[in-house]
């Protein structure tokens, strides 16, 4: 037996000001992507903006519906438009905010556990790491290299091949 260790390493900015020109926009970009949200069941508006490798750039926000399960996160709504409006080219930046009802926020929060699952079927089939960049309505930012990190002893398509 033997203890095998998980670490990774990703970048920690205390505002968007510090962010390259590219980044700063796109977070931007998705903090006024809240305002597209439709939530109405949790008042929590989650934004978010891509850019992709043709640099064309696409929006999601969260989407609720009153059978509360049939609702969609965000990022995954962004990630069936973007391979909707262009199915080869891969999301390469993606960056995401969100507010609750007081209308503001001051700290990264992380995508969850199924949205994870999907980035990464994303970075499987295109071969391309998705940069994520979190951060809320102000305050610090969250650089992550890619969206596998986010997923530790990940379940891939590798897996369903049989031996
Ligand atoms: N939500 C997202 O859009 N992205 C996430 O990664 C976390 C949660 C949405 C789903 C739901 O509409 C609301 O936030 C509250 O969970």
């Amino acid at each position: 037996m033997h203890h095998q260790h998980y670490s990774f390493e990703f970048e920690v900015y205390d505002s968007v000001d510090q962010l390259s020109t590219e980044d700063r926009h796109l977070l931007l970009e998705a903090r006024k992507a809240t305002a597209i949200a439709y939530a109405p069941y949790s008042d929590f508006k989650v934004g978010a903006a891509g850019r992709l490798a043709n640099g064309k750039e696409v929006l999601g926000s969260n989407q609720e519906n009153a059978s509360y399960p049939v609702g969609i996160c965000a990022e995954r709504v962004l990630l069936a438009a973007a391979s909707s409006l262009y199915p080869e080219v891969p999301v390469k930046t993606l960056a995401i905010s969100y507010h609750n009802l007081n209308g503001n926020s001051d700290r990264p929060v992380s995508p969850c556990g199924m949205c994870r699952q999907s980035l990464l079927e994303h970075e499987t089939r295109f071969k391309s790491p998705i940069r994520i960049i979190i951060s809320g309505m102000e305050g610090k930012v969250y650089v992550i290299p890619e969206a596998k990190m986010l997923l530790p002893l990940c379940f891939t398509n590798e897996d369903l091949k049989i031996n």
